[in-house]
């Protein structure tokens, strides 16, 4: 069998292959190279995501080393209600306000001026800067830090896919994010609530102790830039090869999220996540021991053929009411409304100011990495 190597071109390119020729022969696979289980079957990675036995606990995990202490690393009764407090600020109703008063303005603003420029590189004029304002104006970051604080998270994130291994770089970067977020804090605090008419994270939030403010904020920034910039360069990759989609995601408002749903499953954002076994047990007649970590590929469980009829097939039609996007169980993303709100705007505005949109042939864009996925750049043109 071919040993799957996690940074080869192959691999961060066209995973397709590899991943089926796993489900099928090895569905549960210990790396040596990384030291986990690999699970590529939905079944069993589904299993997990929702099993209480497998944690995210783990002493020294990269991501806490990166953030500091976030919800994506923690259990128990604390981490769900943090979960609880933050829901309605998320939710719906507050971001249908959110989307009226922010999110359709500026961004209709920042797409015009880079459509009056065309051939436009769609990851620098658009898919870099659409996630970092919007959680910049949710957040309450000065809208001038933009360019800045999109490095600093573009550095950690580097590090989290594999791709830098400096340690100085990652201490430096966290500790200069980490003073900036308390001198926000600080200045929110003493603020009092927004005149607008949503709430803002802090406005949901200002009871708590700074130190837990700050891990939301952290949250909130590991959570929610990188993977909604892989959304948007995925999403205009697809779309602009699929232009009748495109075309209805436009013109077609219930059409919106199906065509979402599927861009994500046929191009997934974040490949893979991780959990830690805390007793050892058995699963698809594999033994995985007490603090064994579980590689958990999202990637390949959404080609899974045992789940989605021809996956290799971006079809909207199909019902994704199963889709592990944005996985299941106690640490589903919390983000999905945000991001797909946005990501709805953006692509609408494009595709109506230019009255069409297509790629320019000569540069076709390439979707790859290991953990987040996206095209490194993506070259659009008006259609006529
Ligand atoms: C396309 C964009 C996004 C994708 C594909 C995505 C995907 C995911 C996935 C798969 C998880 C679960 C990770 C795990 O269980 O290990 C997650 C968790 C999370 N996401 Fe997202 N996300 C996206 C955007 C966002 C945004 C925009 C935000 C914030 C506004 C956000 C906030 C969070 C938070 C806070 C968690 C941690 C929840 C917890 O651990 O309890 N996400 N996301």
């Amino acid at each position: 069998m071919r040993s799957l190597d996690f940074l080869s071109t192959d691999y961060l390119e066209n995973p397709w292959p590899l991943y089926a020729h796993y489900r099928r022969e090895q569905p549960i696979w210990w790396s040596d190279e990384i030291r986990m289980h690999c699970v590529f079957r939905y079944e069993h990675v589904h299993a997990i995501l929702k099993d209480p036995r497998f944690t995210v606990e783990f002493p020294f995990r990269i991501t806490e080393e990166l953030f500091g202490r976030t919800l994506i690393d923690m259990e128990g009764p604390e981490h769900l209600r943090l979960r609880r407090k933050v829901a309605p600020l998320v939710g719906n109703a507050n971001l249908a306000i959110f989307a009226r008063e922010v999110s359709e303005p500026r961004i209709t603003a920042l797409v015009r001026a880079a459509a009056e420029q065309p051939p436009m590189e769609f990851m620098r004029a658009i898919a870099e800067r659409v996630p970092t304002l919007m959680i910049s104006e949710f957040l309450g970051f000065p809208l001038e830090d933009e360019r800045w604080l999109f490095e600093q998270m573009m550095i950690l994130m580097d590090h989290l896919d594999g791709k830098r291994g400096n340690r100085q770089e990652v201490y430096d970067v966290h500790t200069a994010v980490s003073a900036w977020l308390d001198g926000i804090i600080a200045r929110l605090l003493s603020e009092g609530p927004g005149t607008r008419g949503f709430k803002r994270l802090i406005d949901g939030i200002r009871d708590e102790t700074p130190e837990t403010i700050k891990i939301l904020y952290w949250t909130f920034l590991a959570g929610g830039i990188e993977t909604s910039m892989c959304l948007l360069g995925n999403a205009a990759t697809v779309l602009s090869r699929n232009p009748s989609w495109f075309e209805q995601l436009a013109t077609v408002p219930s059409m919106a999220r199906a065509i979402l749903d599927e861009v994500l499953r046929f191009e997934p954002v974040q490949a893979s996540t991780v959990r830690f076994a805390s007793e050892t047990l058995e699963l698809g007649g594999v033994t995985i021991k007490r603090g064994q970590a579980v590689n958990l590929l999202l990637a390949s469980a959404a080609r899974d053929d045992s789940t989605f009829a021809s996956p290799d097939v971006f079809d909207p039609t199909r019902t994704l009411s199963n889709s592990l996007s944005f996985a299941v169980g106690p640490h589903a993303c919390v983000g999905k409304t945000f991001t797909m709100m946005n990501a709805e705007i953006t692509l609408r505005t494009l595709w109506n100011t230019w009255q069409g949109v297509q790629p320019v042939e000569d540069a076709p864009a390439i979707i790859r990495g290991a953990s987040f996925r996206k095209p490194h750049a993506l070259f659009l043109k008006a259609k006529h």
